[in-house]
């Protein structure tokens, strides 16, 4: 069974920049790992689904609170696609050219190595699918935790917020990315009108937890 420090361990293994082997291409820095970790713990979340894996710090790191839970599954869904990366107006044309390089194949690769190397298996999965089509396979009602960090545009956030709202359980946890970009504004907007309350703001900033029910 795995504990909270140990946990933490493999989030700073993964997480952390260096030169580690094991470290995973991504974004979600040791701070807010170690957080997911506990959000996921605390949550008594069953169904679970991450939206944009990229190489799996985050899905580690949610997928590891489950564990230390004893209970839970989480869905992680990327599309790995320069397509999908691209499609709606990004904020620069360096964000555009991160995504036009991405070598997405080892990216991939590197988050189901993750998943098999952490002993994640029973716990975490990876479906290459576009988010909101993925969503239609999900009956209603039927998700407890979500966290959405996939494509912040506005017009893609927009579209995920329509077709993952009405997955979501009465009472249930959304955990959003990049909420300061102004870009996701009109998605959290409608995250609220849909009765879900901030309920916690990342300690850099840039990511938010909020709840219903
Ligand atoms: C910011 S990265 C995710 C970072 C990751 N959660 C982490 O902790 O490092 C965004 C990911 O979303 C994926 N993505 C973008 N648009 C998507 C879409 N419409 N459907 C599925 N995946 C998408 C990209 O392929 C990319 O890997």
């Amino acid at each position: 069974m795995t504990t909270i420090d140990q946990a933490d361990e493999i989030v700073l293994a993964v997480c952390e920049p260096g030169p580690l082997p094991w470290q995973l291409p991504g974004w979600c820095t040791t701070d807010k790992g170690k957080r997911l970790v506990r959000i996921a713990a605390a949550s008594g979340a069953e169904r679970c689904v991450e939206l944009g894996v990229h190489g799996g710090r985050s899905l580690v790191a949610l997928a590891l609170g489950l564990q230390v839970a004893g209970h839970g599954k989480i869905e992680g869904i990327d599309s790995y696609s320069a397509e999908d990366c691209l499609e709606g107006e990004l904020p620069d044309e360096a964000t555009r050219q991160t995504w036009v390089a991405m070598d997405y194949e080892a990216t991939y690769a590197a988050a189901t190595g993750a998943i098999k190397r952490h002993g994640l298996e029973d716990v975490a999965s990876i479906i290459r699918m576009r988010g909101d089509v993925r969503a239609l396979d999900y009956p209603s009602g039927s998700i407890d935790l979500i966290h959405v960090d996939g494509n912040h545009t506005e017009l893609v956030s927009c579209r995920d917020m329509t077709t993952w709202l009405p997955r979501m359980a009465p009472k249930s946890t959304w955990i959003a990315d990049d909420t300061n970009w102004p870009s996701m504004q009109k998605a959290l907007g409608m995250l609220q009108r849909a009765g879900f309350r901030l309920v916690e703001k990342g300690s850099e900033g840039y990511w938010s937890v909020y709840a219903r029910g």
